[in-house]
């Protein structure tokens, strides 16, 4: 890392510069993790550090070369198929960013924590929850290993009070279902209404 930390630096990125740590950014869909995650990432590209930035290969929703919120902030990304391949692209990188990491396999944690152990800031956003409101994928274990959890809430479309679930609108019951305000939407626990059929991989 090239610029020295000082009294002003944030705490986590003064952390960072001496031993690394994990940042997790979860919530619902629509609650800001990916404008949060580009933000902090833009910061750090800012203070002239190296950053990479990854993102599951599936997730092909608005590109496949940038990571993108819904309101269209971008920022350049690299897609991969597993988590492994995150380890080869990192070797230079002082700050490591990773959208969408429910997509990956479990493998991500212990890529998390190897990158973490190597002095890296590890940036990591994703779901709480899926669509049934079970913890998704890696995200519960990424929360638990993190030293810093950031929880983002949405905007309840029934109600307008704090949305902390995603409503899926359509009958699918697949646990992946790529999709945006075409598919979900996100609620407050009082107005998210599970639905009644198991998915279908369980
Ligand atoms: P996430 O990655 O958590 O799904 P993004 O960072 O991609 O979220 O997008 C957040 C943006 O989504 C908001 O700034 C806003 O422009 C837009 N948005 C659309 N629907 C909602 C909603 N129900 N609540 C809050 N923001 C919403
Ligand atoms: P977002 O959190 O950046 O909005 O992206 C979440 C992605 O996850 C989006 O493509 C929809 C997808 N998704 C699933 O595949 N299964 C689910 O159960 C939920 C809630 C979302
Ligand atoms: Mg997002």
């Amino acid at each position: 890392m090239s610029t020295p930390p000082s009294e002003h630096t944030p705490a986590a990125e003064r952390h960072a510069f001496v031993y690394g740590s994990i940042e997790v950014i979860t919530g619902c869909m629509f609650s800001g993790k990916t404008e949060e995650l580009i933000r902090r990432l833009r910061r750090a590209q800012i203070a002239k550090q190296r950053v990479e930035i990854f993102k599951p290969l599936l997730d092909n929703r608005y590109s496949e070369t940038e990571v993108v919120s819904h309101s269209q902030h971008r920022i350049a990304s690299r897609s991969v198929r597993a988590s492994h391949e995150i380890l080869q692209f990192s070797g230079e990188a002082d700050v490591i960013g990773i959208d969408e990491a429910q997509f990956f396999d479990e493998g991500i944690v212990d890529v998390c924590e190897t990158l973490a152990n190597a002095g890296k800031r590890v940036i990591v956003a994703g779901l709480d929850l899926d669509y049934r409101g079970k913890p998704f994928g890696p995200m519960p274990y990424l929360m638990a290993v993190a030293e810093y959890v950031t929880k983002t809430m949405a905007v309840c479309m029934k109600s307008g009070l704090p949305a902390s679930r995603t409503q899926r609108m359509t009958q699918n019951t697949e646990l992946i279902l790529v999709g945006s305000s075409a598919q979900y939407e996100a609620r407050h626990r009082a107005f998210y209404e599970p639905p009644a059929e198991k998915h279908s991989t369980q």
